[in-house]
Parts: structure tokens; C-alpha cells; sequence
């Protein structure tokens, strides 16, 4: 097991006060309560408001972030924030949150890697720790999920929600922090979940509009398939690295996107279900905002202790996947 040289300073989460019910798609649309529930495990999900914009939302969780690690936003020398969804295409999210929050002395940048955003950006912030690059990092996860599901397509729209996750990344004591880290990809799938339109080779248009290709497009079933496979596999390869089995996990923390996907790869690495923290149930998938926020209220409801090892895994569009193992 690798001695750590990054450890969480401070966590902050922001989730909007909207909640959209199964009972209010059942109005809106060809589909039941039941069957979102048995399918998915999702039974409402936070709505963003017009003011609730992706840096909003990044800046009201850094700030409870930042005030947990007793630091103020100038002493952030980097902030890294993973979305999917940012507030306009230039610049970057991580530019509008660093002006929100007046951190003047930070690099700011975006990783785009979708669901696993997070844990992608996690581990570029690890290494800029150990390059000596950084000292004091904030690690973002922000989702406007909403602004870009089809609200007409019910195969899409019960599952996204929107909401913002923080860290503070700081130097290890060689105690606690990040023990493992796996990332791996796959481009040649990226067409059964992505956004077709509104990016350079189909700029927007009356056409874009009328196909309303710039919205999230999904081919579920293979996702899925290829999201047990990837998280299997992701969770596999922390464990190896940090040289543990699963029965010594204390917490899997996976991303929040289909209770059954969570229960499968829950399985496949012998962590019982006990261990394992959900909330899609009343967040639905918020994408890379998604492992923070469950990270956050596990530590809320006093299940994440000093000493604990603690799995996170992620699957999203690419296809991405990645996992970390932490001791908490
Ligand atoms: N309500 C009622 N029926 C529905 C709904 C709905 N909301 N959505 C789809 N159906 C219907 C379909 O039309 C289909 O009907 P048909 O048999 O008459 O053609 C039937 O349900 C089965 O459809 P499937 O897509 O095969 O259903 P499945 O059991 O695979 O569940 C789901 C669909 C929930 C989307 C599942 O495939 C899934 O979770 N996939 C992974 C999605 C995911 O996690 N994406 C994100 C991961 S990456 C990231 O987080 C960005």
C-alpha cells in the first residue's frame, strides 16, 4: 500500500431546494413511479433554479469546504473542477468559480471525463500535490444536469439531477489520503451517451434545435452492460494495488447513477450492501457532483470514522471509468 501524499482537507456540498418527484413525471410523461423505481432506484432528484448556475452552485459547496479546512480562497494555488455541464462552452467552469470566489492565486482548469469527473480530477490534483506544483488545491464536481435532458424522453429524463461537491486537497501527513488510484477510458464507445450537437462539428442551428440533438442521447441498456463491467473492473484494481480484498473495505462510496449497477459491483467485489452508501434514491445521478455528495452525507450521518478505508467508483460518458481508495 502506497504511503499518501494527498488528503482531503475539507468537503462541501451544495444541493438545490427543487425536488422533482416521480409523482411529477408520472404527469409529465409515459412512465410509473414503480418502474423508475425498480429500474432504477431513483425516486426524486434536485432541480437547479435559473440562479443555481454550475459556478453557483461549485461556490456555495467550496465555500463549506474551504471553511472546513481553515483556509481562505487565496490560499488556493489550483482549483480543478470536473463537469459536464458548465455554464457556457469559454471559458472554463473552474475560471467562473475561481471569479465567484475571488481566489486570485489559484491555476484554474476543467477535466471533462463525465460521471467520473471527480476521481479523474482527484488524482491530476494528487499529482500536482506531489510534483510540488500545489499545496492547496479545491477539487470540484458541479452538474447542471438539467439543462441538458430531454425532457420528452423518458428513457433519459427520470434519471439525471443537478448539485455541486467540493474538496480540499492538501499534502498528506503519510497517515490518511489517497492509498490507490485507477482511470481508464474508452473512446471508441462514446456515441452510446453523449451530446451530438452544440459542439464545433454541429454548431447550434435551427436543425440542432428542431433534432434537439443537444441533449444527452443514451442507448441504456449497453451503458448499463458496460457500466457493471467498467466499476467491476475499476474496483478490482484499487483493491490490487492497495494489496486488500474487498472484506476489508469499511465503505464503498460508488457514483449514484442505477441502485442495480451500484448492487452489482458492490458484489462482484464482496462489499455487503451494508457497507455501501446510497443516495440515488433522492438525488438520481447528478454525475460527477455525484460521490461527493454521497461522500458528504455519509459523513453527515456519522458512518465515515478516522482509520476507515473507503472505495470510490465511477463509471460515466467516454466511456470513463476510475476508482480510489482512501484512508479516512
Ligand atoms: N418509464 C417507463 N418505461 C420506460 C422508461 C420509463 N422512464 N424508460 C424506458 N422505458 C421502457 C423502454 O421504452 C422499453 O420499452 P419496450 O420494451 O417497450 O421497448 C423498456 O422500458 C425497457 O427499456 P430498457 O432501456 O431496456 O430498460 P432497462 O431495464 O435497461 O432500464 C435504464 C433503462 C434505467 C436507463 C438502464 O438501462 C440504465 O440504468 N442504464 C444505465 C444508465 C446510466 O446509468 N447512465 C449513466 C451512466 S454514466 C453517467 O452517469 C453519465
Amino acid at each position: 500500500m502506497k504511503r499518501p501524499v494527498a488528503a482531503f482537507a475539507g468537503l462541501g456540498t451544495y444541493s438545490p431546494g427543487k425536488i422533482l418527484t416521480n409523482a411529477d413525471f408520472e404527469r409529465m410523461l409515459d412512465t410509473s413511479d414503480t418502474w423508475i423505481r425498480e429500474r432504477t432506484g431513483i425516486r426524486e432528484r434536485h432541480i437547479a433554479g435559473p440562479d443555481e448556475t454550475v459556478a453557483v452552485m461549485a461556490r456555495e459547496a467550496s465555500l463549506l469546504a474551504l471553511q472546513e479546512a481553515g483556509l481562505a480562497p487565496t490560499d488556493l494555488d489550483g482549483i480543478i473542477v470536473s463537469t459536464a455541464t458548465p455554464d457556457r462552452p469559454l471559458p472554463s467552469a473552474a475560471c467562473d468559480l475561481q471569479a465567484l470566489l475571488g481566489a486570485t492565486n489559484a491555476a484554474a482548469f476543467d477535466i471533462g471525463a463525465a460521471c467520473s469527473g471527480w476521481l479523474y480530477a482527484l488524482l491530476v490534483g494528487e499529482s500536482l500535490l506531489a510534483s510540488g506544483f500545489a499545496k492547496r488545491l479545491l477539487v470540484v464536481g458541479s452538474e447542471k444536469l438539467s439543462a441538458i435532458t430531454d425532457y420528452t424522453d423518458r428513457s433519459t429524463a427520470v434519471l439525471f439531477g443537478d448539485g455541486a461537491g467540493a474538496a480540499v486537497l492538501t499534502a498528506s501527513d503519510g497517515t490518511r489520503g489517497i492509498i490507490a488510484g485507477h482511470l481508464k477510458s474508452d473512446g471508441r464507445l462514446a456515441e452510446l451517451l453523449y451530446r451530438p450537437g452544440g459542439g464545433s462539428v454541429a454548431p447550434p442551428s435551427e436543425q440542432m434545435l428542431k433534432d434537439r440533438s443537444y441533449f444527452i442521447k443514451m442507448a441504456g441498456r449497453e451503458v448499463f452492460k458496460s457500466a457493471v463491467r467498467s466499476m467491476a473492473d475499476a474496483a478490482d484494481r484499487a483493491l490490487e494495488q492497495a494489496g486488500i480484498t474487498g472484506e476489508q473495505v469499511d465503505l464503498m462510496i460508488p457514483h449514484q447513477a442505477n441502485i442495480r449497477i451500484i448492487e452489482a459491483t458492490a458484489e462482484h467485489a464482496h462489499i455487503p450492501m451494508e457497507r455501501v452508501f446510497i443516495n440515488v434514491d433522492r438525488f438520481g445521478n447528478t454525475s460527477s457532483a455525484s460521490i461527493p455528495l454521497a461522500l458528504d452525507e455519509a459523513r453527515r450521518a456519522g458512518l465515515v470514522k478516522p482509520g476507515m478505508t473507503i472505495l470510490l467508483v465511477a463509471f460515466g460518458a467516454g466511456f470513463t471509468w476510475g476508482s480510489i481508495l482512501l484512508r479516512w
